[in-house]
Parts: C-alpha cells; structure tokens; sequence
C-alpha cells in the first residue's frame, strides 16, 4: 500500500514511522514532512493546505490511503475533493470538520444531540458578549472561545470581569483573530482533571485507540503561557474501562449519530478534549485530527498495523477490525526553542538527537527542524519530541528524560514534570526524591 501523509510535524513524524514499520505499507510519502520524517519516509515539497496541488500529488504517485494529520486542510476541504476525484482519505469531511473549526458548530451540535458538555451561550457582538458576563448566569471563572480556528489562543478562562472584557474587547472590536473572533461562546467554566481521548471513526462505528494527558503551559507545574502542548503520556491512569465505555456511549457514538443524521459521515480520528467533572465526563473541545504531542505518545503504543484499520475506516467499514494496543506507558517529552511559545530564533544547531535516539524505548520525533549545511538545526517553536515506552509511567520518565538530556541546543526548553501526575502521591514523592535520577 502507497501511503500519503499530509503535514510536517511531530505528529505526522509519528504516523510516518509507525506505518513505515508495517508490512502491508510498501511506500510513505509524506507532504510537506521534515527531516525526521525523511528518515522513514519520501518528501513531497507541498504545503499541507494546498488542496488543489495534494489532490494531484495523490493522483501521480499512485496513493491508496491519505492521512491528514492538521485540521487546516480539512477544513479546506480537502477530504470532499479528493472523494470528488475518487481517492481514499482518511479524515472527515468539511462539514464534520466544523466539529473543531467552529466552536458555535461544537457547541450547537452537542446540544442537538445530548452530549455532555458546558452550558453556553454564543454572542455575535461585544455588547452582547458583555450583558452576558455581566448577568452572572456562569459566575466567574467564566470561558470565552473565539467561533474559528485561533491557533489555539482563542480560548481565556477569565477570573473576574476586567479579564473578560479585555477578551472580548480583543476579540470583537480590535478584531485580534480576524473573523474567528466575531463570534465568542461564553460558557461555564469546568473544574475536574483533563483528558484526551482518541477513536478510529468509520462513519457508523468508532474504535477506542486509547487516551492521553497533554501538558499545555510552558513551565512545570503547569504555570506560564498556553503552548500548543509541552509534553504528553499516554494513556491515562483516570480513564478506566468503566470510564472508557462511557465516553464511548455518551459521547464519540452520539457524534457519529448526529453526524449520520445531520446527512453528513464522520470518517477519521475523532479526538474529544475532556474534563472529567464530578458530574461524569463532559467535552471541553473535539478537534477532527489526532492530538500533537498525543500521536507521538500513543504511536508507539499501538500494536496492531494500522495501514489496513485506517483503510477501512476510510472505506466507511472497519468491519471486523480491532485494534491491538501495547500493555507499556509512554511518555513524550517536547523540547522547545528559547522563547517559545514567544518569539524564537531559528536555526540554532541542534545536538545529541541520534544518542538520544538509542537510549532503548526512545523514539526522537521531529517537530520544527531543518537541515542546515547537512546539521540539524532548529525551524520552529516546538522543535522535537522524545517519547519513550516503559513498563509504567516511572520507567517511561526515566527512560524519557535520559535521552532529553543527551539533547542541547542554545536556548532549549522543556518541562520537567511530564508524567508526574500519572504516578500518584507515592510515586511523585520517589521521583522527587534527590536520591532518585
Ligand atoms: P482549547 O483551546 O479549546 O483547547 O481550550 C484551551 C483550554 O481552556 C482547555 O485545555 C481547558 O483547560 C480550558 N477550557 C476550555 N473550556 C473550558 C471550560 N468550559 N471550563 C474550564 N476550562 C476550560
Ligand atoms: N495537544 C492538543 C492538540 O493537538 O490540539
């Protein structure tokens, strides 16, 4: 099977390597890739939202299967061109696409169909948006998400009623994201532990991969500025198989029924951003793509070949299809640029990447790289994630943070926390210990 991956980050890095070790892929081609994904794969330079030039580039080269990694593309609609043309791909349509691109979409859809999620309200102007807040209906914390797609700074938890108002202020009348910020959801705000869960979605039926924890601020303890995710482990010691099938049943089912009745199929990886309230798990965001830091945590965590099950998926039949996933914990550790999620530098020589690559149970994804005079060197705010498998999420840690420090470049930063929360109160203390490395 000739396979193309649409994207050129550490996610699609992730893809690539796990189906460029299966036996039924005889080619990954990879648009735009990088250069960790050329080690495992063929580059195609062409941007991952130009839908007219990928719909050729899947013509010439033969493709069976396309993946789409970002959520650009298909909100492009890239998926309908390339059915249009009778190509496979694996990723939903532009209209179920909205499930991420629109935030009002989301929103509407979950209340149409019973899932569980945040009361909200959506406000198409500022003076709206402040009557709102102003009434008290959520109190405060109270969240403020920009309609579109933000680049992931559309969202504010507001403490009190100055912070909302610069959000909204920002958002509706200097007009900070463009369009996507005219109009704002406002919706109470959740308290409980966040979750990411991922399905395999076929249009008709959805199969659990398994789920993650991301670490979205830039410092440890989960302080600092928002970032597109600095670290991740997979899965979740709080999502149980109890917990499991609920979100099957109550949440990722009733998207592909409401999808289904709404005269459009859900096909692709469904990723449901959850906090786990008090009152049962409730959806904090779906995004229509895997996760990034998420794949590359949970691509060495799955067993089975992938190629044949995201075929049939894309196909609208998974069939008999099951998904084998490894009993080993992961834990992925993303090593960003100085200044980051701020201004960065690129270019800035990159060592150690292939010794920490031997370190066993290490897989080192690229991100923001390039080549440079034949050296890595850093193109980006995220620039590599080093993700290591262990036998629970100790042995991940250790393996994972002893090959980040076999990496240096001028100006790197990375947390050192990832996968403390998956340890509970007596393994954090041990880890913490200075006895332990
Ligand atoms: P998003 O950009 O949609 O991923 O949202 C960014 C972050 O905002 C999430 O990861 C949550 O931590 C937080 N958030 C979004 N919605 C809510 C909510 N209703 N209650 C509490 N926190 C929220
Ligand atoms: N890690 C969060 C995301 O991929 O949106």
């Amino acid at each position: 099977m000739n396979v193309l991956i649409v994207g050129g980050g550490g996610r699609e890095h992730a893809i690539a390597w796990k189906l460029a070790r299966e036996r039924v892929v005889s080619r990954v081609l990879c648009a735009p890739g990088n250069p960790g994904i050329a080690r495992v794969a063929d580059l195609a330079a062409v941007d991952a939202a130009d839908v007219d030039a990928l719909c050729a580039l899947a013509a010439h080269q033969a493709i069976d299967l396309t993946i789409v990694g970002p959520e650009l593309p298909l909100d492009r609609g890239l998926v309908d061109r390339f059915r249009a043309q009778g190509g496979r791909i694996f990723g939903p349509p532009r209209a179920a696409a909205q499930l991420e691109c629109s935030k009002v979409f989301a929103k509407s859809f979950m209340a149409r169909h019973g899932i569980p999620t945040a009361r909200y309200r959506v406000c198409g102007n500022a003076h709206d948006a402040r009557a709102i807040v102003g009434s008290g209906e959520f109190g405060f914390p109270v969240v403020l998400k920009a309609d579109g797609l933000a680049a992931g700074k559309g969202v504010v938890v507001a403490a009190d009623l100055d912070e909302a108002e610069r959000a909204i202020r920002g958002a509706m009348e200097e007009r900070q994201f463009g369009d996507a910020g005219s109009r704002l959801v406002v919706e109470e705000c959740l308290s409980g532990p966040e979750v990411s869960f991922f399905a395999v979605c076929d249009g008709t039926r959805a199969l659990p991969i398994t789920s993650a924890q991301d670490h979205k601020r830039i410092f440890d303890e989960d302080r600092g500025p928002n970032t597109g995710g600095m670290g991740a482990f997979a899965p979740s010691p709080l999502l149980d198989r109890d917990l499991e099938s609920r979100v099957m049943r109550e949440i990722i089912e009733p998207v592909l029924r409401g999808m289904r009745m709404e005269g459009t199929e859900y096909r692709g990886f469904l990723y449901a951003g959850l906090m786990l309230t008090c009152a049962g798990p409730k959806v904090i965001e779906f995004n229509v793509r895997f996760g990034d830091p998420e794949a590359q945590a949970v691509m060495p965590l799955v067993d089975s070949d992938l190629a044949p099950l995201l075929a049939a998926a894309a196909d609208g039949d998974l069939g008999a299809h099951t998904l084998r996933m490894s009993r080993h914990v992961s834990v992925g550790v993303v090593l960003a640029s100085g200044g980051y999620p701020g201004p960065i530098k690129s270019g800035v020589p990159i060592d150690g990447l292939d010794d920490a690559a031997r370190v066993d149970g290490v897989q080192v994804f690229h991100a923001g790289t390039a080549l440079k005079d034949n050296r890595v060197v850093t193109a980006g705010g995220r620039v590599v994630t080093v993700v290591a498998t262990g036998r629970d999420y100790a042995d991940a840690r250790a393996r994972a943070y002893g090959a980040v420090d076999r990496v240096s470049f001028d100006g790197m930063q990375h947390r050192r926390d990832i996968g403390l929360k998956a340890l509970g109160p007596a393994g954090r203390q041990a880890a913490e210990s200075p006895h332990r490395v």
